[in-house]
C-alpha cells in the first residue's frame, strides 16, 4: 500500500509521523473518507468545502482544494478505481525546543497530512442494503457534531456500548431526538411511508455528504427533529455514509424493525445512489481519466 505523508507518496511501511504530534498526543486535528467507484470520486466538492470549514473552525492552516488533487494521484499510486480514501489533518508537530503540552501551541506549527487508500467493492457488487441490528445510546459525545474530529472516543464508546448489548453500531440519541449512528446519518420510514432524516439543527450531528445527496437519490426525504420513539414505530430504518453506502437496520434493541430484513425504500435508494453514481462517473470520465492515467504512467516511467 502506498501512502501520502506530508506530500511525499511512500510505501506504508515507510510512514512515520513524531510521537510528539498533536493528532497523537491531543487528537488534535479533521478528517474526510471519500470513496471512488470506476475511478470518481463521490463529491469531491462537498467533501473538499466540509473539510476547508472544519480546518478554519480548528485554526488548521491547510488548503483542502488540494484534496482533489492528491486523492487521484493516491488512487493512481496504488492503482485503485474502487477504493475507500481517507484524509487526516493534523496541527502538527511542536519543534524540540517547545512547549508539548500546552493546549494552546506556542507558535504555528506545519500541520501532518496523511491519506490512505483501501479497495472496495465496485458498482456491480452494491446490489442489497447491508443489515445491521442497532442499539439505542444515549448521545453524550460534544456539541461540536458537524467538525470531523480525529477525536472520535464518544464514537468509539458508543460502539462499545452497542456491542455490549449485542448490536453492530449505535443509534445515538439526545434529548429525546434522534442523532445519528457511530458512522452514519439515520433516515427513517414510517407505517404510511413517509421519510425523515434529523435535521441539523435538531441535534449536533455531522452534516453527511451521502445525506446531502438525498434530493438527488430520494426526492422526498423531510430533514426534522425525528423523535426517539419514531424509531420504534418505524417500517424502515436506514443508515447512510461514504464507506457504508446505505444500510438497513433490521433489528433495533432486540426487536426486528419491518420485516426484520431490508425494506424497498433502502433496497431502491441504494440502486438509485449506484445509478447515480454510474452516470456522474461516466460524465465525468473524460475530465478525470487523463490526469488518472498521467499520474500512473508517469510513476510506471519513474520505476
Ligand atoms: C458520525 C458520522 N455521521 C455521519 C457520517 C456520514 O457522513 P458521510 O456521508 O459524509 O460519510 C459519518 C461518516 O464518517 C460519521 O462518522
Amino acid at each position: 500500500m502506498i501512502v501520502h505523508l506530508n506530500g511525499e507518496l511512500l510505501p506504508r511501511e515507510r510512514a512515520a509521523v513524531s510521537a510528539f504530534d498533536r493528532g497523537f498526543l491531543f487528537g488534535d486535528g479533521v478528517y474526510e473518507g471519500l470513496r471512488s467507484f470506476d475511478g470518481w470520486v463521490i463529491a469531491m466538492d462537498l467533501h473538499a468545502a466540509r473539510m476547508r470549514a472544519g480546518l478554519a473552525e480548528a485554526r488548521i492552516d491547510w488548503d483542502a482544494s488540494q484534496l482533489d488533487r492528491l486523492t487521484s494521484e493516491l488512487l493512481a499510486a496504488n492503482d485503485l478505481r474502487n477504493a475507500f480514501i481517507y484524509w487526516q489533518v493534523t496541527r502538527g508537530t511542536p519543534g524540540p525546543d517547545d512547549p508539548v503540552r500546552t493546549r494552546l501551541p506556542a507558535r504555528p506549527m506545519r500541520p501532518t497530512v496523511f491519506g490512505y487508500c483501501v479497495p472496495t467493492p465496485g458498482l456491480a457488487q452494491c446490489i442489497e442494503p447491508a443489515s445491521v441490528r442497532a442499539a439505542t445510546v444515549d448521545d453524550r459525545r460534544w456539541l461540536r457534531g458537524t467538525l470531523k474530529s480525529i477525536s472520535l472516543l464518544g464514537n468509539v464508546l458508543a460502539a462499545a456500548e452497542a456491542s455490549e448489548r449485542g448490536a453492530d453500531d449505535a443509534i445515538m440519541v439526545r434529548d429525546g431526538f434522534v442523532a445519528e449512528s457511530c458512522t452514519c446519518n439515520v433516515v427513517v420510514v414510517d407505517a404510511h411511508g413517509r421519510m425523515a432524516t434529523p435535521s441539523l439543527d435538531s441535534a449536533p450531528i455531522l452534516a453527511g455528504v451521502t445525506r446531502a445527496l438525498l434530493p438527488e437519490i430520494a426526492p422526498g426525504v423531510e430533514s426534522r427533529p425525528v423523535r426517539a420513539a419514531e424509531l420504534r414505530e418505524a417500517r424502515e430504518i436506514v443508515l447512510l455514509g461514504t464507506l457504508t453506502t446505505v444500510a438497513s437496520v433490521v433489528q433495533l434493541d432486540g426487536r426486528p424493525v419491518g420485516a426484520g430484513a431490508p425494506g424497498p425504500f433502502a433496497t431502491s435508494l441504494l440502486s438509485n445512489y449506484m445509478g447515480w453514481i454510474a452516470t456522474q462517473a461516466e460524465q465525468n470520465r473524460s475530465r478525470l481519466s487523463p490526469r488518472h492515467d498521467q499520474v500512473r504512467q508517469s510513476r510506471a516511467g519513474s520505476r
